[in-house]
């Protein structure tokens, strides 16, 4: 498993048998991420909430590739009025794509589509559990608050082995909180996400890394925009 970061939210997870996924993929306007977006390949895009920073550039990926649109249902209507493939879910379902299984879980955030001219309902704010083919979870948390599921349904539930959190505070939990969240999801591996994309989400994360790993067995990975981590 692949594990690639773009900076901000966005992801791109390559599973061992080679499929291609992308979490909120913004590319082109994100200042940390210096890789074109015509390089990027997907089969599966998943969008967590309406916000430009999270659809970012999935549809004009989605189209070039092919590729399925994921998100929640009242996102997935939207898509599907653009021409585009798409695949709605909401809160507590799962879809399959081979041996990959996606749950959609709770997001504490706004949902709404900010960038048209008006701006258009998006149902929920939600986060993903990817079950890969191997079995590994992976949990990307979206935008959110702190909440209490993390502990009793994300963590007691679906037991992800990697968490991808946001640390960078303002408009998604900030580090201290993140730690909170850290502990009552118990993943073996987190890495921080939705920082020092811009001013005002500046954050250092070694603070975050450093906390995090004295207080518990949990390793944090910092990755930079364009690093990949494998396991
Ligand atoms: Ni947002
Ligand atoms: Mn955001």
């Amino acid at each position: 498993m692949k594990l690639r970061w773009f900076g901000h939210s966005a992801f791109e997870i390559i599973s061992e048998e080679e499929t291609r996924i992308l979490i909120d993929p913004f590319i082109s306007n994100n200042p940390t991420c210096k890789i074109p977006v015509e390089e990027l390949k997907a089969d599966l895009i998943f969008v967590t909430h309406g916000h430009a920073d999270h659809m970012g550039d999935a549809m004009e990926i989605a189209d070039r590739n092919k590729a399925l649109l994921v998100g929640t249902h009242e996102l997935s209507v939207f898509f599907s009025k653009q021409g585009l493939e798409s695949e709605g879910m909401n809160i507590g379902g799962s879809l399959k794509f081979d041996d990959i299984k996606v749950t959609m879980v709770d997001a504490r955030h706004s949902p709404d589509i900010d960038f048209t001219d008006e701006i258009i309902p998006g149902g929920s704010a939600c986060g993903f559990i990817f079950q890969l083919e191997d079995g590994r979870r992976i949990y990307h948390a979206g935008d959110t608050g702190l909440f209490t599921d993390m502990k009793t349904v994300i963590g007691e539930i679906y037991k992800p082995n990697i968490a991808l959190l946001p640390i960078g505070d303002r408009y998604t939990m900030g580090p201290e909180d993140a730690i909170t969240a850290a502990k009552w999801i118990s993943p073996q591996k987190v890495i921080p996400m939705h920082y020092n994309t811009f001013p005002v989400i500046e954050q250092d994360p070694t603070i975050f890394k450093e906390t995090l790993e004295k207080e518990t067995s949990i390793e944090v990975i910092i990755l930079g925009p364009g690093e990949t981590y494998k396991e």
